[in-house]
């Protein structure tokens, strides 16, 4: 439970302001699906606009949280769900945007570039949050969350540009946020 009051307490605020420049790009009345989701503070920020709002994340403590969060607010159009993105399974568009924010950097080469391919048969728009560079705080936030190899791994091997290139999607637009080291690139399939 620790992880997800450090989340919900301190991360979450300190991310706010770029989950505002994410909401701005997605249009209104949207189905949209969250992967990684954590406390659900973007889907919950959205959830006004959205028709529909799914948020997927391996953590058990995270899910429950965000879904007894939504009942708790009786927001009835977002949903969490325990899942491991690497067996998300869709073979048609469901959704109209797709969004992954600071996940696709703790998961492993190959399921990376599987995950941005299956989020673009999902969605038609594909929305890409992540680190550009390494700093040490990320560092140690990596290495307390154990993603620290991953990390290493991700920055060494040219970030997110090089993932979105191999997983067949190009960049129709590159946000660069007030966060030196996050910003936002907004994708479709090739
Ligand atoms: C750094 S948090 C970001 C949470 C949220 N997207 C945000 O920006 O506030 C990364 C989240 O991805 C989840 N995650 C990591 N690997 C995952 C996987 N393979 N499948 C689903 N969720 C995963 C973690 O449990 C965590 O909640």
């Amino acid at each position: 439970m620790f992880d997800v009051w450090l989340k919900s307490k301190i991360t979450d605020k300190i991310l706010l302001p770029i989950k505002k420049e994410i909401i701005k790009q997605i249009p209104k009345n949207s189905k949209v699906i969250e992967i990684g989701s954590g406390t659900g503070s973007l889907l919950f920020l959205l959830s006004k606009k959205i028709k529909k709002g799914v948020g997927i994340d391996i953590n058990s403590s995270m899910v429950n949280f965000s879904n007894n969060k939504a009942k708790k607010l009786k927001i009835k159009n977002l949903k969490f769900k325990l899942l491991d993105a690497k067996k998300l399974n869709s073979s048609k568009k469901e959704y109209n945007v797709a969004i992954s924010m600071l996940t696709i950097h703790t998961i492993d080469k190959k399921s990376r570039t599987n995950l941005l391919r299956k989020m673009s048969i999902m969605a038609d728009k594909i929305i890409i949050v992540d680190y550009k560079k390494s700093k040490l705080l990320i560092n140690l936030e990596e290495m307390l969350t154990k993603h620290h190899r991953h990390f290493i791994e991700y920055i060494k091997n040219g970030g997110i540009t090089k993932i979105i290139n191999e997983s067949n999607l190009i960049i129709e637009k590159h946000i660069k946020t007030k966060n030196d080291a996050i910003d936002i690139w907004i994708c479709k399939k090739k």
